[in-house]
């Protein structure tokens, strides 16, 4: 969701904010604009052209003559009041044409402080809710005539979460910046101040980072080639190289990082495991005295995080022995949750910046109950707020649809599983020792599924003329049915469901006919047999089969069906290979049908309002 990218300094430039704004184009946007500021002027452009601003703010950079600035400030936006169009797309001025701001999330009371001020006299341009912050902050300074103070008055009467940075225009040396509860990195070089949404928008200029704290106005300047921050934030320590920004010779993220797999998942496993069988978190508020009396575990998040949290619930209730719940977090918040400081609420979140994940864990805070956070995002906002972090070292994903963080988060959640097992005695030390050593192999064993991947498009190619697809699973089988439907919904638009394989007979198995495609997770497990049952029963209804396997089933190629063939390991493990064809096969057919699969229409990557 909307995007940040402000500049003061000598590399203060147009080029250099569209390189940025072109980084995090990730984040999902619908126009894009930026302001050039100077002590002799300044220049605003807007570009409302959905998916397509900001190559076209790219060409109007290319045709303009270069000139010296001294802050430029860009952003994308993903709207949220006020339909998609030039005069809603930021940066926003008031009406001295004095400041100008770029905002990510939502102001919730911006209809009161819009109202009052147009009593004041107020004109506004657009019907966005960013408009309000400039206008008040207009209005601030003219009654105390000191920026630093107008802004901070202002932010501190919004309402919501937000990330947002003033420009003052007329002196275009310092950038005011405010985040709370929405992503915001603070970035310099020797002379140089940055700010950004996220730190890929600026890894080949910045050598520091900071993180900025919640609610807190920090002001940065650049005065005769010194930056100075006030207050000093936290320097935030990046280890993402500009090389895992790029896309490399693949033609899309989404393949990169879907070759990227086995490294994602062999880094988040690292060093979790020291020389005498210990297993370590990364940053541990809680004392593991007080992790052995959790007496139950809830997981939120959403999308493919909540499926990762799915499939790790089968882990933690088989090696924990504690009661697991999942839920969907937007639900989770407004249910009354029964929740006790013996409850361990995990949050699992690639960015750590979604906001109905972040509420949740903020109401199980609220609540007594401790807080864990799998987050792929170092210092991000969940990663703050919770008392135990557990990161995943995935590095940056840029496609829009999660492949390498899903593997990664349930490798995190796995680790949890036996951390806990381990702690509370509930597997013997060397059973935990056997199990890490079962889970180090996963890496190989998603090599081998990678090296496969010519094979899985080839049997795609038999399923491009279908119209509808449904996934089956069962145990942690269906959570990958679930992360394949979403997969092929989210980048081909293909009608798709995922279904615990003994509920099709409650209902879904009406649709079924011959235009529809039947994929069955069905790795060899107790249940391997109830499971083909169930695709007899499609395919006596005229389903094209397809099944992910790590044996063939012996009859496949008599009957006709596909098979996805993978390899084999410990079954609670399985969904980290088992989901590699079904990503190949949403990739696939979004490829042949033209379509571009790291952008898919109205979706962002990070997800910053409810
Ligand atoms: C799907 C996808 C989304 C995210 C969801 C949560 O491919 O990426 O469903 O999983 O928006 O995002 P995070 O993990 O950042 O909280």
């Amino acid at each position: 969701m909307c995007g940040i990218v402000g500049i003061v300094g000598d590399k203060a430039t147009a080029r250099a904010v569209v390189d940025g704004l072109k980084r995090l184009e990730y984040r999902g946007y619908d126009s894009a604009g930026m302001v050039l500021a100077s002590n002799v002027g300044f220049e605003v452009k807007r570009i409302s052209q959905d998916t397509s601003s900001v190559a076209l703010l790219d060409d109007w950079v290319n045709a303009k003559e270069v000139e010296k600035v001294s802050a430029a400030m860009g952003h994308t936006r993903w709207a949220t009041h006020g339909r998609p169009s030039e005069i809603n797309a930021h940066p926003h001025l008031d009406c001295s044409n004095q400041f100008a701001v770029v905002h990510n999330g939502i102001v919730e009371n911006y209809k009161e402080i819009r109202e009052r001020l147009l009593k004041l006299g107020h004109e506004f341009a657009s019907d966005t809710d960013t408009e309000v912050i400039v206008h008040l902050v207009e209005e601030r300074f003219r009654l105390n005539n000191d920026v630093h103070q107008a802004v901070s008055e202002a932010f501190e009467e919004l309402e919501g979460s937000m990330a947002v940075v003033v420009l003052n225009l007329k002196e275009p040396d310092s950038l005011y910046m405010m985040r709370r509860m929405a992503p915001l990195v603070i970035g310099t070089d020797l002379d140089n101040l940055f700010v950004a949404s996220d730190v890929p928008a600026l890894l080949d200029s910045v050598t520091t980072y900071f993180s900025v704290p919640e609610d807190t106005l920090i002001t940065g300047s650049v005065r005769r080639g010194k930056v100075v921050l006030e207050p000093v934030p936290e320097v935030l320590e990046v280890d993402w190289d500009i090389s895992k920004v790029d896309v490399g010779g693949y033609s899309d993220f989404m393949s990169k990082e879907i070759d990227e797999q086995p490294r994602a998942l062999r880094d988040t496993l690292a060093g979790r495991v020291d020389k005498v069988g210990v297993i370590s978190l990364d940053e541990l508020k809680i004392s593991p005295e007080e992790l052995k009396t959790v007496q139950k575990i809830v997981i939120v998040g959403c999308g493919t995080s909540l499926h990762a949290g799915m499939v790790a619930r089968y882990a933690l209730e088989h090696f924990v022995r504690v009661p697991v719940e999942i839920e969907v977090s937007s639900e989770f918040r407004y249910r009354d949750p029964v929740l006790s400081p013996t409850t361990l609420v995990v949050g699992v979140s690639q960015s750590g910046e979604t906001l109905d994940t972040m509420m949740a864990l903020s109401e199980a805070r609220a609540s007594g109950a401790r807080t864990l956070v799998i987050s792929n995002v170092v210092g991000s906002s969940m990663a703050r707020m919770a008392d135990a972090v557990l990161y995943t070292r995935a590095g940056p994903e840029i496609s829009v649809a999660s492949t390498k963080t899903f593997v990664a988060q349930i490798g995190a959640l796995e680790i949890l599983a036996l951390y806990l097992a381990d702690l509370k005695r509930t597997l013997f030390p060397s059973e935990v020792q056997e199990l890490i050593a079962k889970l180090n192999d996963v890496p190989n064993a998603l090599s081998e599924a990678i090296s496969s991947i010519s094979d899985y498009e080839k049997t795609t190619q038999t399923l491009l003329g279908y119209e509808r697809f449904y996934f089956i699973g069962r145990n942690v089988g269906y959570p990958v049915a679930l992360e394949g439907a979403l997969k092929l919904k989210e980048i081909t638009y293909t009608p798709s469901e995922g279904y615990p394989a003994g509920e099709l007979k409650h209902g879904p198995i009406a649709m079924i006919d011959d235009k529809a495609v039947v994929v069955a997770i069905a790795s060899k497990s107790a249940l391997y047999e109830k499971l083909l049952a169930n695709v007899e029963e499609v395919r006596a209804r005229g389903a094209k089969v397809v099944i992910v396997a790590n044996e063939a089933p012996v009859d496949s190629k008599l009957r006709g069906d596909e098979v996805f063939l993978v390899p084999r390991v410990h079954q609670l493990f399985s969904p980290m290979v088992d989901v590699v064809p079904l990503q190949v096969m949403a990739h696939y057919i979004s490829v042949s049908r033209g379509l571009d699969p790291d952008r898919p229409r109205n979706l962002a990557k990070t997800v910053t309002v409810e």
